[in-house]
C-alpha cells in the first residue's frame, strides 16, 4: 500500500523496512538536489558565457582548489552513502540471538515451509508477530528468489547451498511473497502468503495446522488444500492441458504408465503419487518434474475427496 510518508513504496511490515525506506529517501532527495545544482550551473555557464560577436575565449589554466573539491568532494559524499547503507544492511542480515528458525525451500513451483517443530506448509506461513524470524532458503531444483516486499527484502534461493534473510513483523495481516527469479512455465504463479497474527493463534495453528478446518466437509478442505499446496499450477481440474495430468475424470481411471503398465487411480496410487511422485509416471508425462510432498494421512483423503468430486 502506498502512504503519503514513503510515497512510491509498499506498506512497512517489518522492523528493517522503515530503515531501508530512510535510507532510499535519503540517497532519492541527494539525487534531487545534485541534480538541481548540476544543471542550475550549467544553465548559468550556458547562459553567461555564450559565444557573443567580438569577444574571444581565453583558455582557463590550472586551478587546483575546483580540482581538489570535486575529486575529494564526491569521494566523501560517497563514502557516507557506503557507510550509511552498509549500516543498514548489516542490522538486517544478521539474525537476532532469539530468532525463529524458518526453513523455506523453493521447488517448481512451490515455496515450502518448516516451522522449528517439524511443521511443514506449501506457500502458506504463520508467523507471531514482533518475534524475529530467520529464514534459511534453499533451493531442490533451479535457482528461485524468495521477495518479501514489505520486508523490503529479497533473497536468491539457489540449489547446493543456503542462503537466508531475517525480519521481525511489526504488523497484523499478511505479507505477500513472490518468486522474483524467472524459474520456468510457472514462475509467475509461484507464490505465498505469511500471516502475522498474535502469539496466542500461533500457537493455535501450529496445534491445528494438519487437521482439518471446523465445520468443513472433506472435499471442501481438499478444494483448499488443492490450492494450498500449489496442485493448481500444474494439474488442472477441468480437463485442460498443463504439465501433470488433469483431475477432472482421474479418480477410478485406468492410467497407462510412462513404463507400459497400467493403474487404476484409487487411494493407494493417489498417495503415492504425492509422497512419491517419481515412483509411478503417467504416459506423456516422462519429465517427472513433481516434488515429493510431505502430507498427513488425512490431507491425502482430504483431496482424495475432492478428486472424488471431479467427474
Ligand atoms: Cu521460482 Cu520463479
Amino acid at each position: 500500500m502506498v502512504s503519503p510518508d514513503n510515497f512510491q513504496l509498499p506498506e512497512q511490515l517489518s522492523t528493517g523496512a522503515a530503515e531501508v525506506d530512510d535510507l532510499y529517501m535519503f540517497v532519492y532527495w541527494f539525487s534531487v538536489i545534485f541534480t538541481a545544482v548540476i544543471v542550475a550551473v550549467m544553465l548559468y555557464c550556458i547562459v553567461k558565457f555564450r559565444r557573443r560577436p567580438g569577444v574571444k575565449a581565453e583558455p582557463v589554466g590550472h586551478n587546483l582548489v575546483l580540482e581538489l573539491v570535486w575529486t575529494f568532494g564526491p569521494v566523501i559524499f560517497i563514502a557516507i552513502l557506503f557507510h550509511l547503507g552498509f549500516k543498514v544492511y548489516v542490522h538486517n542480515a544478521v539474525a537476532a540471538e532469539n530468532a525463529m528458525e524458518i526453513r523455506v525451500r523453493g521447488r517448481q513451483w512451490l515455496w515450502e515451509f518448516e516451522y522449528p517443530n517439524g511443521t511443514r506448509e506449501n506457500n502458506e506461513l504463520t508467523i507471531p508477530l514482533n518475534q524475529p524470524v530467520k529464514f534459511i532458503l534453499s533451493s531442490d531444483d533451479v535457482i528461485h528468489s524468495f521477495y518479501v516486499p514489505g520486508a523490503r527484502w529479497k533473497r536468491d534461493a539457489v540449489p547446493g547451498m543456503y542462503t537466508n534473510i531475517s525480519f521481525t513483523p511489526t504488523k497484523l495481516g499478511n505479507m505477500q511473497v513472490f518468486c522474483a527469479e524467472y524459474c520456468g512455465t510457472s514462475h509467475s504463479g509461484m507464490l505465498a502468503m505469511i500471516h502475522v497474527v498474535t502469539p496466542e493463534d500461533f500457537q493455535k495453528h501450529l496445534d491445528s495446522a494438519d487437521k482439518a478446518p471446523e465445520g468443513k466437509k472433506p472435499e471442501e478442505w481438499g478444494a483448499e488444500l488443492y490450492k494450498k499446496n500449489a496442485c493448481n499450477t500444474c494439474h488442472s481440474i477441468d480437463g485442460s492441458k498443463m504439465p501433470g495430468p488433469t483431475w477432472k475424470g482421474l479418480w477410478g481411471k485406468t492410467e497407462s504408465l510412462a513404463d507400459g503398465s497400467t493403474v487404476v487411480v484409487d487411494e493407494n496410487y493417489v498417495k503415492e503419487s504425492i509422497l512419491k511422485p517419481q515412483a509411478k509416471i503417467a504416459a506423456g508425462f516422462t519429465t517427472a518434474q513433481m516434488p515429493p510432498f510431505t502430507l498427513k494421512d488425512a490431507q491425502i483423503d482430504a483431496i482424495i475427496a475432492y478428486m472424488k468430486t471431479l467427474k
